[in-house]
């Protein structure tokens, strides 16, 4: 397939459905030619020295990006690497590729894990996992939560602060007022970044001071929630839906795990701050699969598909939710991960492992359900199955 070659879409959608699969041009009957796109640590732009310490945790390091050409090489492929900044159209015309394997999750901007897809879709170049509207929403936190209030799916009440001295909406207000607390984080970020102690809040005049600070370290809205007193667990997919809404053959749920705080000193706080996830990663443990009732766990997995279904997302996506043990261990949606790390240390990596895949197979399967969409059919050795690669 000529890089050059829009995508064509599919044009026999079924009422309601989105455009998920797309008849690529060709099947080559050869090795692809990848490129694995990154963001690193290192490369982006430097801060201003009040940020906080915790800003650039998103972003990747070149011994990942390694993992990643080095699982896609096990699969016969030739593969480059580039970083996903302004010069990737420069880069990809001297350079050109079948497909792009996207990781990148962007320096700057409101958007910003959209922005290098949106560049791709100009050249009209295939990619790996969401498109450009999907991760522009899913980025957004509160974004996310509309479209999932919208069609009925279970997440925690909310405001988006854009300013400290707005006024607080009634029923977060009657929260605080009948002693139950809220809960403050970025709208816009992941890896728990600017989640810390300070986060939960019983008063109003702490509210307003936590959403000031973050506001004027973060430079974005800020998420206040109710917040919601349970058991942390995450459920983690590759694969795609057909054109109908069905789950495609080939659509795989990772075992749920949740986070086991009975490995954290005592007065640590029963949440998964950034200390927790970051500074605390060495102690980190997660109960996967996670011991939960059968009829809790199927309907984790059963949000974790719609999540996915109406946010739009493509290829492999990571829902993380509160079991609310105040009501039954109801499944509470937090956010949707679109671009959920794939590093040999991440939350859906460790799931992947915990079902005896590897580190490999799981970025091999995201990049296999990005090509299966694109109509081309590989052989031989490059097939799913046959990926024993070691990690
Ligand atoms: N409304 C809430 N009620 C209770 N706890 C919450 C709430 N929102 C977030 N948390 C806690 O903070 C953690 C991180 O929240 P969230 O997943 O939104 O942040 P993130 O930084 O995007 O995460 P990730 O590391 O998955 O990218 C959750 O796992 C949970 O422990
Ligand atoms: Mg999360």
């Amino acid at each position: 397939m000529s890089t050059s070659e829009p995508s064509d879409s599919s044009s026999t959608l079924a009422p309601g459905s989105r455009p998920v699969w797309e008849r690529g041009a060709g099947e080559p009957d050869r090795p692809l030619r990848v490129a694995v796109l990154y963001n690193l640590k290192e490369n982006a732009p430097s801060l201003n020295g009040s940020a906080p310490k915790d800003a650039l945790a998103e972003l990747d390091s070149m011994t990942n990006v390694q993992d990643y050409c080095n699982a896609l090489r096990a699969l016969g492929h030739a593969v480059v690497a580039f970083e996903g900044g302004a010069d990737l159209p420069r880069r990809l015309s001297a350079h050109p590729v079948d497909i792009c394997f996207n990781t990148c999750e962007g320096f700057r901007g409101d958007s910003r894990e959209a922005q290098v897809p949106a560049l791709l879709e100009m050249m009209g170049v295939p990619y790996t996992a969401s498109r450009v509207m999907a991760l522009a929403i899913t980025l957004d936190k509160a974004m996310t939560k509309r479209v999932l209030h919208y069609y009925g799916l279970p997440t925690p009440a909310f405001q988006e602060f854009f300013a400290a001295d707005q006024p607080l909406e009634p029923r977060l207000a009657e929260r605080l007022a009948a002693g139950r607390p809220l809960f403050i984080k970025p709208n816009r970020e992941g890896t728990g970044i600017g989640i810390h102690r300070d986060s939960l809040v019983r008063d109003e005049a702490s509210l307003r001071a936590r959403v000031a600070y973050m506001l004027k370290a973060y430079h974005e809205s800020v998420l206040v929630e109710e917040y919601v007193e349970g058991r942390d667990v995450t459920c983690g997919l590759v694969g795609n839906l057909r054109p109908d809404g069905t789950p495609d053959d080939d659509l795989h749920f990772f075992p749920i795990s949740e986070v086991d705080y009975s490995v954290y000193p005592p007065g640590t706080e029963p949440f998964y701050s950034y200390e927790l996830k970051v500074d605390l990663a060495d102690s980190y443990r997660n109960l996967c699969p996670a011991p939960l009732p059968d009829h809790i766990a199927a309907e984790v997995r059963r949000l974790t598909l719609e999540t996915f279904r109406v946010c739009g997302c493509l290829d492999v996506a990571r829902v993380d939710f509160r079991l609310d043990v105040n009501n039954h261990l109801q499944p509470m949606i937090l956010e949707i991960n679109a671009l959920p790390g794939i590093t040999s240390i991440s939350d859906l990596t460790l799931c992947a492992l915990a079902e005896g895949w590897t580190h490999y197979q799981l970025v091999q399967a995201v990049f296999n359900a990005a090509v299966k969409r694109q109509g081309w059919r590989l052989t031989g050795d490059r097939q799913p199955q046959a990926l024993g690669a070691a990690a």
